[in-house]
């Protein structure tokens, strides 16, 4: 199989096929994704909420996400896998954010890192790119500044609909392969669309965008909690597990399991 390299997020949006990429935090959905056919996978910092137990994703740490990245990076054989740098871990300078993807590109064999911000993440972009790893941005609501932000709440809307532009001509030009737009209004994501030449890739963005992405337990309905407007859930597997679970316990309690068939003999 040939593998899936930046340059075909480029030529996706230039042919007008979009791309589609999920979140992944370990090697079994990794391996299942990539045989289905999705081209990238996200090892996202929103394990902290999914996998680590967290209400948000400010508390998760480079050294919590290298071990799970690590285990998407070594199971896709089609795939391009992406590196989220936690909060905390680039902010401070180019040169923390130019040694954070050093970790990541040399623990975890991940082909590029993503990072959140646009005009004030520019220069760490920059630098990183320089080195010869890939940058996705990610800009729109950036969750790690939920707090700066006032909540989840819609970027892009009306007058700061310019401000969104400026965040991903930004990134652009700092060198960035893609962009995240998240949480911002179809018309906001369309215009960034038409201006940028970087694929933009939709995380609640709407169709006028180069690439869908979404959080894996969400789309798979195994989260539990309170799931995004626009998150279209194509499986339960909250149910199917809940059902498993009690079959499981009530074919124990009444001695149906173990069968015969699962009996090693003497
Ligand atoms: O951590 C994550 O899953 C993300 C996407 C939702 C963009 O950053
Ligand atoms: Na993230």
């Amino acid at each position: 199989v040939k593998k899936v390299r930046t340059r075909h997020f480029q030529g996706a949006k230039n042919s007008g096929i979009t791309i589609t990429g999920l979140t992944s935090y370990d090697m079994l959905t990794a391996a299942i994704f990539d045989k289905a056919g999705i081209d990238f996978l996200l090892v996202g910092d929103s394990a902290g909420n999914n996998v680590l137990g967290f209400d948000t994703t400010l508390p998760v740490t480079i050294d919590e996400l290298i071990p799970l990245t690590r285990a998407v990076a070594g199971a896709v054989s089609r795939a391009f896998v992406i590196a989220d740098m936690p909060f905390g871990s680039y902010e401070s300078s180019p040169e923390q954010a130019l040694h954070t993807a050093f970790r990541f590109m040399k623990e975890t064999g991940v082909h590029a890192v993503k990072l959140e911000g646009g005009v004030r993440s520019a220069e760490q972009i920059r630098r990183i790119v320089e080195a010869g790893i890939p940058v996705m941005a990610h800009i729109g609501f950036t969750p790690q500044s939920e707090h700066g932000l006032g909540g989840h709440i819609i970027q892009g809307r009306g007058a700061s609909a310019d401000a969104l532009l400026a965040d991903a001509i930004a990134v652009q030009d700092a060198g960035a392969f893609a962009v995240v737009l998240e949480m911002v209004p179809s018309a906001a994501a369309k215009r960034v669309t038409e201006t940028i030449r970087i694929p933009t890739i939709g995380v609640g963005a709407g169709p006028h965008v180069d690439g869908q992405l979404l959080v894996w337990t969400d789309w798979a309905g195994l989260t539990t909690g309170r799931i995004p407007k626009f998150v279209k859930q194509y499986a339960n597997l909250s149910g199917v597990l809940t059902d498993a679970a009690k079959a499981y316990i009530a074919d124990v309690g009444s001695g149906s399991y173990p069968a015969k068939e699962h009996e090693y003999e003497e």
